[in-house]
């Protein structure tokens, strides 16, 4: 397939917080929203008094910010008949006018980016920069994507060659698409499934996280306005009991899933113990990101970008550093740096734009991030944990830490929040380090600070990673210039953003005609 870039495509510009004609009156309309009540309805029940509202609370403040009705595995079967029967006609419309579809989508967005931000903000705790970062991937899932339904969709392909007849290679969806996505980007891995599925002609029940369905709801409101179907694009918000009445039921063509290896897992089982055609899977899941630091880096640099890699979301990003490894020669004078910036850290309200650390998810998130710290604290490790500032008692804020370790190897687990790890190693040892990171499984997204083109060479020949990220952070990865996604136990694969994405949605006819 070729690699398509798309010269007139633009990404996303986002909101230019640092202009204050620009910030002020953008702030004052998130203001305007603070108190407004959203809800979420399963697509398919939109038009039934059925089932009974449940209160979203913000899970760090416990604010009430709306109302969602949740599906229960008997709506499922509704859901699949509704979006079985509208799959032909979405396909059968073409790639040309999906994508002007998934175009106008994308113009909604952005003409709604205050509800959108302020719903990032008030549903899953982001930080204003964050919101306005997730808007823009979001923004650009969609836009990239519909060059692809424009690129692949349109037209057959055809295939001359030596068989002297006519042969035409043409793209379709699947049928129907399970989408289930994780809360840490409740818009943009939400509605990135979602676009990429319907690019390539699939009908799409989308089931959001538990903790952020109106972000959801309200992404699928803007969706269906620029003239997705409601049957073709259904919102299915709703516990792992919905996720697994759609993931076995053997109308389902396909299921894409962002979420953690283990659940991975029993959809591939669950998927592959149906009576019914082979489904595709996507899944995106874990990391136990590394980066790898030699004596020639420099340490202004590598400073700026630890923090940011592994403090910025309060470490909620599958990309995010875990395990920093430094080059013993200078290794004692880098973790002066990095702790330096790191008792800087501004930790509090991230609707506050000085805020560097807001909250992890919820409750039950910083428990274990907690567990964690108190058992390498048990076990002797060196710890350096920031004290908590008295506004954030009560809420659910993980003290910032630094924590010294042998190896990576030392780590059982994937520990989702603002929690850094650092090892040292010797000269000459770099080709075990790459094994040891190897070693975990994961392969999501590894760094490397060093000035050494030979080093970079070594790095990017033997270690298993999706991204590879050269003496920059390891966050951020943009959509259409840095495809993103891991190997091994970090997912399947395609990577979303990149040109493998959309076609992994489809399935191939081809016409062969004798003249
Ligand atoms: N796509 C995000 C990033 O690159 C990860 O979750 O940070």
């Amino acid at each position: 397939l070729p690699v398509s870039i798309y010269p007139n495509r633009r990404n996303s510009a986002g909101i230019d917080l640092a202009d204050p004609l620009v910030r002020e009156p953008f702030l004052a309309a998130l203001r305007k929203l603070e108190t407004r009540d959203w809800a979420a309805v399963p697509t398919a029940l939109a038009n039934t008094s059925a089932g009974s509202q449940g209160e979203v609370r913000s899970p760090q403040k416990g604010t009430l910010i709306g109302q969602s009705l949740e599906a229960t595995p008997g709506d499922v079967n509704l859901m699949l008949a509704r979006a079985e029967a509208a799959q032909a006609a979405w396909d059968n419309l073409g790639g040309e006018e999906r994508a002007a579809r998934l175009i106008r989508a994308s113009e909604r967005f952005e003409a709604h980016s205050a509800e959108i931000i302020s719903l990032c903000q008030r549903e899953a705790g982001k930080s204003l920069t964050d919101s306005v970062l997730e808007l823009r991937e979001a923004v650009d899932f969609l836009r990239y994507y519909a060059c692809e339904a424009r690129m692949l969709f349109s037209a057959p392909q055809p295939l001359p060659g030596p068989t002297g007849e006519q042969n035409l290679l043409r793209l379709h969806g699947r049928g129907v698409f399970a989408t289930i996505s994780p809360w840490n980007f409740p818009l943009a891995i939400f509605i990135g499934q979602c676009a990429g599925a319907l690019a390539a002609g699939n009908a799409v029940i989308a089931k959001p996280a538990e903790q952020t369905p109106l972000i959801a709801a309200f992404a699928v409101k803007l969706c269906h306005e620029a003239g997705i179907p409601d049957d073709v694009l259904q919102l299915a918000p709703g516990d792992g009991r919905v996720g697994a009445a759609l993931t076995s039921d053997p109308r389902i063509a396909g299921v894409a899933f962002t979420g953690s290896t283990e659940t991975a897992r029993i959809i591939n089982r669950t998927l592959a113990a149906r009576d019914a055609p082979i489904a595709t899977l996507i899944a995106e899941t874990g990391g136990q990101n590394a980066l790898i630091v030699d004596s020639s880096a420099l340490p202004e640099q590598v400073t700026r970008d630890v923090m940011s890699s592994a403090f910025q979301s309060a470490g909620q990003r599958c990309s995010a550093l875990r395990v920093l490894y430094i080059q013993d020669d200078v290794a004692d004078s880098m973790i002066e740096m990095v702790r330096g910036a790191f008792e800087t850290l501004v930790i509090g309200d991230p609707a506050d734009l000085a805020t560097d650390v807001g909250p992890v998810i919820d409750a039950e998130a910083k428990a274990s991030l907690d567990e964690h710290v108190g058992a390498m604290r048990a076990s002797g490790r060196k710890v350096w944990q920031r004290e908590l500032p008295p506004e954030c008692a009560g809420g659910t804020f993980v003290a910032p830490a630094i924590i010294e370790v042998s190896s990576i190897a030392d780590l059982q687990k994937e520990n989702f929040g603002p929690i850094l790890h650092v090892a040292r190693f010797q000269a000459g040892e770099l080709e075990q380090v790459i094994e040891a990171i190897n070693a975990t499984g994961y392969g999501l997204t590894l760094g490397l600070h060093s000035r050494i083109d030979a080093t970079r060479r070594l790095v990017e020949s033997r270690a298993r990673a999706g991204n590879f990220y050269v003496n920059r952070n390891q966050i951020g990865a943009v959509v259409g210039s840095q495809p993103f996604g891991g190997e091994g136990l970090s997912g399947t694969g395609p990577k979303a953003g990149g040109p493998n994405y959309v076609v992994r949605f489809a399935t191939e006819r081809v016409t062969t005609i004798d003249t």
